[in-house]
């Protein structure tokens, strides 16, 4: 076990910061390295292999590696000997009112004892109610009750993998009548009650800042970004069906837009370099292209850090 693994092995009893309230974990938001990495699809297993390109690091889906045995695990097994690794679940169900599947739970638990991820993170979403599983990352409503209920949950995924894990913001498509609080605001409170960091999605930011009519700048102020452990970067569509209202659907299927790498040059600004993924799970394209979005990542956070530099001096 290497360094970087064994702090990830200690992280285990939150305590509370007395200064700040804050509950935190020892050892940091994540050990990932703060520079661009890219998901890990199938249709790169073996180019990746042949040519070892230089990657900070590659993130999984858990949910494609829960099997028992077959090829995606023998090549991660392969490709994670050489490069760091964040597992990303999309199947938790963090916010599910029926409390989560303590099976599904126990197939990531073993998923990352096996491999030992630099990271592992969840999203704020629910997906699945009375034995139903939707395909969908469905969102919930911020209120207290809510922040109480996520809270337990994400205290059980902690305790019960042994470490800290990132929190993703969703993308909005509208908002809930039910919600007596920001998104921001319900976020400081699941991070300092549990001690959970944040995986910042800066295309979610972008594309609910459009479709629910507020501020991306300020959402970001509004942050805990030192809690920051990792960003996400993705392609959005348009959707221009009804002429009065642009609707931005995170489709994860393109380049990152315009819009979007200014607002993570905006971040980065606040925050210093993140370990940032480019993420593209749909029309996957080459590796070489994964690899220039990644490089874009780079250079704007090498620009970010150039900058500080310059201030400090
Ligand atoms: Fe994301």
């Amino acid at each position: 076990m290497n360094n970087q693994r064994s702090i990830n092995a200690a992280l285990v009893s939150p305590v509370t910061d007395e200064r700040c309230g804050r509950r935190t974990i020892s050892g940091g938001s994540s050990c990932l390295p703060r520079r661009g990495g890219v998901c890990l699809k199938p249709q790169h297993y073996d180019e990746i292999l042949k040519q070892s390109p230089d990657v900070g690091w590659f993130e999984v889906h858990a949910e494609n590696y829960l099997g028992a045995g077959g090829p995606p695990l023998r090549y991660l097994e392969l490709i994670r000997r050489d490069y760091p690794l964040s597992v990303h679940g999309v199947g938790m169900s963090i916010g599910s009112a029926d409390g989560l599947d303590a099976r599904h739970l126990q197939r990531v638990a073993a998923l990352v004892d096996r491999f030992e991820p630099e990271s592992f993170s969840e999203h704020l979403a629910w997906s699945t109610h009375d034995s139903e599983f939707f395909s969908d990352l469905l969102p919930v409503p911020y209120n207290k009750a809510v922040e109480d209920l996520v809270c337990e949950h994400i205290d059980l995924v902690q305790t019960t993998l042994k470490r800290q894990m990132l929190l993703e913001n969703p993308s909005n498509y509208l908002s809930l009548e039910n919600s007596t609080m920001s998104e921001t605001a319900f976020l400081n409170n699941i991070v300092r009650r549990t001690g959970c960091g944040l995986l910042l999605d800066v295309n979610n930011v972008y594309v609910s800042a459009i479709n629910c009519d507020y501020s991306a700048e300020e959402y970001i102020n509004e942050l805990p970004l030192d809690c920051v452990g990792e960003i996400h970067l993705a392609g959005h569509a348009t959707d221009n069906s009804d002429p009065d209202e642009l609707l931005l659907i995170d489709a994860h299927d393109r380049e990152v837009a315009d819009q979007v790498w200014s607002l993570f040059e905006y971040t980065l600004s606040h925050s210093g370099p993140r370990p940032s993924l480019i993420e593209w799970d749909a029309s996957i394209p080459s590796l070489t292209t994964l690899l220039a979005e990644m490089h874009k990542a780079d250079s704007a956070a090498n620009i970010v850090a150039g900058d500080a530099n310059v201030i400090a001096r």
